[in-house]
């Protein structure tokens, strides 16, 4: 199985739009110490032929563009085959509305994750030009799904928290936020997407003896964007545990047993993004890696 990071950044992207902090003004420059990163995405592939998207973030169109393997074999195709949906916060799905130009896929969600986007949402009519032209599945908890012979996704609750446009108009439950657990017959090999959860606490064992674990690296500290003086939001209020303090998730991922610990979905605040830095080193020290966009992990 191939993996490659199509993008390793949180909502906003590195650097991000509207935002003048000393990581973005670094990833601007060019000098190399932060790297530019688009939106949190995966790609996966068993054969190498077709690909399956974890998540289709806005920066889509450019993530597939920098990936030859994404790219048509023909003058209508793709080998993009599915995209599935960890939850339905915007930078996880506004890049399905860049694959509407006619092509056939097949997306996995949650029940609730669905009925968030698709509920009194008429521009997903934009994806209903044909009638093949996106064929829902559902995923439920802890029940793999076959995405092609000898490949299985298996959705499995993460706590986490509504998206941004539904809080306040929808109820929350478990299925807002999944993990992903994706096994190879073929190889045995087991890869898990955890990008956004609230808590580690619990996960060690969960994890052990998996090759390749890919879990949320958007805040080093709780406070981070307050001491910043970029928002008045804390990571828990945004439902992402931090790296560090009380919980921390890098003191988790330090014990855990698993072949790789990388972190992705990482915000432009971030000091662990400076690449100098010794945040940087202590995560490195953890025996753990920080994502970057085009990385790439075979098994
Ligand atoms: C998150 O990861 O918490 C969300 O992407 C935030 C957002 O939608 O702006
Ligand atoms: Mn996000
Ligand atoms: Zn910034």
């Amino acid at each position: 199985m191939r993996v490659r990071v199509l993008g390793s950044a949180a909502g906003g992207g590195v650097p991000q739009w509207n935002c003048g902090c000393a990581n973005c003004q670094a990833a601007r420059s060019g000098e190399g110490t932060v790297r530019p990163r688009t939106q949190d995405s995966l790609a996966f592939s068993s054969s190498g032929e077709n690909w399956h998207l974890i998540n289709a973030s806005p920066d889509l169109l450019r993530q597939i563009e920098a990936t030859p393997a994404l790219w048509p074999r023909g003058p209508r195709h793709s080998p993009i085959r599915s995209v599935t949906l960890t939850n339905g916060d915007l930078d996880h799905a506004l890049g399905l509305f860049s694959l509407r130009e006619s092509w056939p896929l097949t997306l996995y969600a949650t029940a609730s994750v669905r009925r968030g986007l698709e509920d009194r949402n008429i521009i997903f009519r934009t994806l209903r030009r044909f009638p093949e032209q996106v064929t829902w599945r559902e995923l439920t908890l802890g029940q793999p799904v076959e995405l092609e012979p000898g490949l299985t996704l298996e959705a499995r609750p993460m706590p986490g928290k509504l998206p941004v446009h539904l809080m306040g108009v929808a109820d929350a439950g478990p299925e807002d936020n999944v993990a992903l657990w994706i096994r190879e017959a073929r190889t045995g090999g087991r890869v898990v997407y955890a990008g956004a959860t609230s808590t580690a606490t619990g996960i060690a064992e969960e994890l052990r003896g998996v090759d390749c674990v890919f879990f949320d690296g958007t805040f080093w500290s709780s406070d981070e964007l307050v001491r910043l003086g970029l928002s008045k939001a804390r990571a828990e209020d945004m439902a992402h545990v931090p790296l560090t303090g009380e919980g921390g998730s890098l003191e988790v991922l330090r014990r855990v047993l698993a072949g790789r610990k990388i972190y992705t979905h990482i915000n432009n605040s971030n000091p662990m993004l400076v690449e100098d830095s010794p945040e940087h080193r202590a995560v490195l020290d953890a025996g753990c890696e920080i994502a970057f966009d085009g990385m790439e992990v075979v098994l």
